[in-house]
């Protein structure tokens, strides 16, 4: 059933916002636990559909899981059943991806469907594959499906990276600790969730140097065993709630989050004038009535995140004077913008880069977003905004924000989700 949220904007939230496990963890994590065939149990694990996605494509490999919805998970895979991830979930979320490695790694074969365009841009996986293939992988692109196999099983090799891929570092380093002998990936992504990911293959039983590096060295094994596994907060919805104090102009205590996670992201709210504390066990974040334009230009960690890039965006259509919003790593990251326009923002695009004249004040109306955080961008502008906005295709939000609208609510949002 397609539903939509009804926001009634101009409250300023306050209060206490609890931050739940971070969802580009929870994934590669999850899919980690292919690597063997022992019992792996998570905490904190957040209750998304991609998580729901993810569970529903490892079961189809020979997984078995408990989820009690709450956070814990157990999984475990004692032999694997079947080696192809097929087209309707890989085109439903490209994370699926991250199944090529560790399925060559304990199983040596692999088929796993080409993710395709999606909203956010063409997001190859050349990367992904260029680096398999060192480590001893035959790949052969049929019938747009990615079969994959290492007959005599993987090699360590070297390995350098064009571009710090998130997802493309995490499948060489989970491929690399079942790999004969030593792995090095160089220019390797750096993203707190890596070294996360690098905490549980070590938990395991990986041998992994470099953790927080752009050099990883793994020395392979010939088997890892079950651990348990708490997954740490996620650094994105915790960023987006900062900028629902910031927009509102109210004062929110995030509950879990890391500063040092999020350290350029919190400078750039502290140069626009907001004030951010770091608190033991979380941020507080507290707006006033003028924000100051400050421009921004995303990159990889620990540059400033594209998936917080929407959401500030959201947050400089209300400054006080201009700003840009330069956008480096995916090409077509700017689809939020004109959803802000028809809620009454001034903003114009060239190239990579949007140019953001600040408005009094934005107005409710319709939107609809293709992206998950295109739509929570559309969501604070409508906590913003004056009158009502209704925000349209919620599934996107469901992909990664757990229970947003009681979170918002219990913080004085007035929004409700509503049937169409
Ligand atoms: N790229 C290629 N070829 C490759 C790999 C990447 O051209 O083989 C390009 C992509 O097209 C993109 C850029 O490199 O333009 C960066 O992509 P990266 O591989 O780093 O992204 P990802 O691993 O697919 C992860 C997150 C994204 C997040 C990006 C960047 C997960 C599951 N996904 O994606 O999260 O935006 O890193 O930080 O970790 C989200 O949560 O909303 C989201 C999209």
């Amino acid at each position: 059933m397609m539903q939509g949220m009804r926001i009634v904007g101009g409250t300023p939230l306050n209060g206490t916002v609890k931050i739940s496990g971070a969802k580009n963890l929870a994934l590669p994590a999850l899919v980690a636990t292919l690597l063997t065939d022992a019992k792996i149990t998570f905490s904190n694990v957040p209750n998304l559909s991609d998580v729901n996605c993810i569970l529903s494509l490892l079961e189809s490999l020979g997984s078995k899981y408990e989820n009690d919805t709450k956070g814990t998970i157990t999984i475990s895979t004692p032999t694997i059943l079947s080696h192809i991830a097929p087209y309707d979930i890989v085109r439903k979320m490209r994370a699926s991806i991250l199944v090529l490695g560790p399925l060559l790694a304990r199983n040596h074969a692999a088929k796993v469907s080409l993710p395709g365009g999606c909203a956010i841009g063409a997001r190859g996986v050349e990367m992904h594959l260029e680096a398999l293939k060192l480590m001893g992988v035959d790949i052969a692109l049929n019938d747009g499906y990615i079969d994959a196999s290492a007959k005599k099983g993987l090699f360590g090799a070297n390995i350098k990276l064009p571009f710090p891929t998130v997802t493309g570092t995490e499948n060489v380093l989970m491929a690399a600790t079942l790999a004969k002998g030593k792995t090095r990936i160089q220019n390797a992504a750096k993203e707190p969730e890596i070294s996360a990911l690098i905490d549980l293959l070590t938990l395991m039983g990986a041998k992994i140097e470099g953790k927080g590096t752009s050099e990883i060295i793994v020395n392979g094994v010939d088997s890892l065993r079950g651990t348990c596994f708490e997954i740490m907060s996620d650094r994105i919805e915790a960023g987006t709630y900062a900028i629902a104090a910031a927009i509102t102009k109210g004062k929110l205590f995030l509950e879990g989050a890391r500063y040092c996670d999020l350290k350029i992201f919190l400078d750039t709210l502290q140069n626009s004038g907001l004030t951010v504390l770091e608190n033991e066990n979380g941020i507080t974040i507290a707006g006033r009535d003028s924000i100051k334009p400050c421009s921004i230009s995303t990159g990889p960690y620990p540059g400033f995140p594209t998936d917080l890039q929407a959401q500030y965006t959201s947050l400089m259509t209300v400054a006080n004077g201009t700003s840009t919003i330069t956008e480096n790593i995916f090409e077509n990251r700017f689809m939020h913008i004109p959803e802000l326009l028809r809620l009454g923002a001034n903003i114009s695009i060239h190239g990579n880069t949007a140019t953001v004249n600040g408005v009094k004040s934005l107005k409710g109306a319709q939107v609809m977003a293709t992206d998950l955080r295109a739509s929570v961008s559309l969501v604070l502008a409508g906590l913003a905004a004056q009158g009502t906005t209704i925000v349209n295709r919620l599934y996107h939000l469901d992909r990664g924000y757990e229970a947003l609208e009681t979170k918002l609510k219990l913080c004085g949002a007035n929004i409700e989700r509503f049937n169409i």
